[in-house]
């Protein structure tokens, strides 16, 4: 659990932006980056969080960009990186499918392609002959905090099966397409016992590349680095993280007969633990023996407890200061749906959490949320978009304004 804010300046930002508000730590995020130093490149996943503010801190200290969708690909664009083929590629297209338009887009800025089907690198082909491609490899087995984050095995419809890695290289050849490296992201929290049989997979993988008469120029060893989100949490040991990797690249090396470039793909471990949510008590209710602390921000913002039963540690802060007595306390949103919960465990079961009472106007804090937080909110319930707001030397920044009903509507009006 990471707190980078004082109650003080939480106070002071949700009375200058409101809440619901992302808040944002750019030291932090500055950080994290630089516990990764030892991987020759370092590739947000920015999935985790696509704010183009945060795309433009991560391009100015040297971070490449993963991008899964058109949509985050035009964003890396707004933040300034300037796409194309020569390596390591500022930017990196991840997917298991085309779309018509971002084929498109992937072709007319030269983004290089991590592909998860063979089928990709035909329509590729099609497009853009020479094209770069990587081939992101389910190596069979997976690894996640939940089951919904595992992209491995057989039950994940990510990756090309470790298996048909012949058929896809022919693919390669076939359509003209120029291989720059193999890729593998098994899940997110990955241990370090998974990680183990990632990298020697990973070893094999590059083995029939090299029988199959192809060459390589990088490997990617994917994301899915945990964070401590429970208080006193394990922290993980990035130089163990990295020798893991760099053992694997020099078996590899050894197969190809030249330098390999090591990439690591994180979301999480950069910009989870920047960030909290802050959102309001708006009533205290008792409802048998549950003591409900309901406040203005549910599901729509934050989906990770709903979603996946996820943990994120909580504060309520009291605008005088003071420190009620602590008693158990369901924290539950505004919407209509009864799993709008934020104190709440795999499978919806309800977990009451000790809290200092909450009264009306307490602030909400719910930390770790800089990953997976704003970049999965929804407009449910029509509900506008949060603010986000980026704190660097002591300096607040409004980094996306609060949307409003009325952008909502404007999308459904005058058609
Ligand atoms: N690379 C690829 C190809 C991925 O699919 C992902 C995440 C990452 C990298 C980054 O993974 P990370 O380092 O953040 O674990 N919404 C879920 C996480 C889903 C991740 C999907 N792919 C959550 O809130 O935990």
């Amino acid at each position: 659990m990471s707190n980078p804010f004082s109650a003080a300046q939480l106070w002071a930002l949700a009375d200058e932006f409101g809440t619901p508000l992302w808040v944002y730590d750019a030291a932090t995020i500055r950080e994290r980056i630089a516990q990764l130093q030892a991987f020759d490149t370092v590739r947000f996943a920015q999935k985790a969080c696509s704010n183009i503010h945060i795309l433009s801190l991560m391009r100015e200290r040297g971070v490449r960009v993963d991008a899964v969708s058109r949509g985050e690909i035009l964003r890396a664009l707004a933040a300034g990186y300037q796409p194309g083929f020569d390596e390591p590629a500022p930017i990196v297209f991840t997917a298991d499918v085309f779309d018509p338009a971002t084929l498109a887009t992937v072709v007319e800025h030269r983004v290089p392609v991590n592909a998860g089907s063979i089928d990709m690198l035909d329509q590729l082909g099609a497009a853009s002959p020479g094209h770069a491609v990587w081939l992101r490899i389910n190596p069979g087995f997976g690894h996640g905090h939940s089951n919904k984050t595992n992209t491995g095995g057989e039950h994940s419809k990510h990756g090309i099966w470790h298996g048909d890695l012949a058929a896809a290289l022919a693919a390669v050849q076939r359509n003209g397409l120029t291989l720059v490296g193999l890729h593998m992201h098994i899940g997110s929290g990955v241990d370090y016992a998974h990680l183990q049989n990632v990298c020697g997979a990973m070893v094999g993988l590059v083995e029939q590349t090299r029988a199959a008469g192809m060459d390589l120029q990088a490997l990617s060893a994917g994301g899915g680095l945990s964070i401590p989100y429970q208080a006193g949490g394990d922290r993980i040991d990035t130089a163990h993280y990295f020798s893991l990797w760099h053992a694997a690249r020099q078996q590899a090396e050894a197969i190809v007969g030249h330098a390999l470039h090591l990439e690591i793909e994180p979301g999480r471990f950069l910009v989870a633990e920047s960030g909290v949510l802050l959102g309001q008590v708006r009533a205290v209710k008792n409802q048998g023996r549950s003591h409900f602390v309901l406040v203005d921000t549910g599901f729509n913002e934050l989906m990770r407890p709903s979603m996946y039963g996820s943990y994120h540690a909580m504060g309520l802060l009291r605008r005088d200061g003071s420190q009620a007595a602590e008693v158990a306390s369901v924290v539950a949103g505004p919407l209509c749906e009864s799993g709008d919960v934020f104190t709440q465990g795999e499978g919806g079961v309800v977990l009451p959490r000790m809290l200092p009472a909450a009264q009306v106007g307490d602030l909400l804090v719910i930390h770790d949320t800089g990953a997976y937080g704003a970049s999965m909110s929804s407009n449910y319930n029509t509900r506008p978009l949060a603010a986000e707001v980026l704190v660097d030397g002591g300096q607040a920044r409004l980094i996306r304004r609060r949307q409003t009903v009325d952008d909502l509507l404007a999308l459904e009006t005058g058609l």
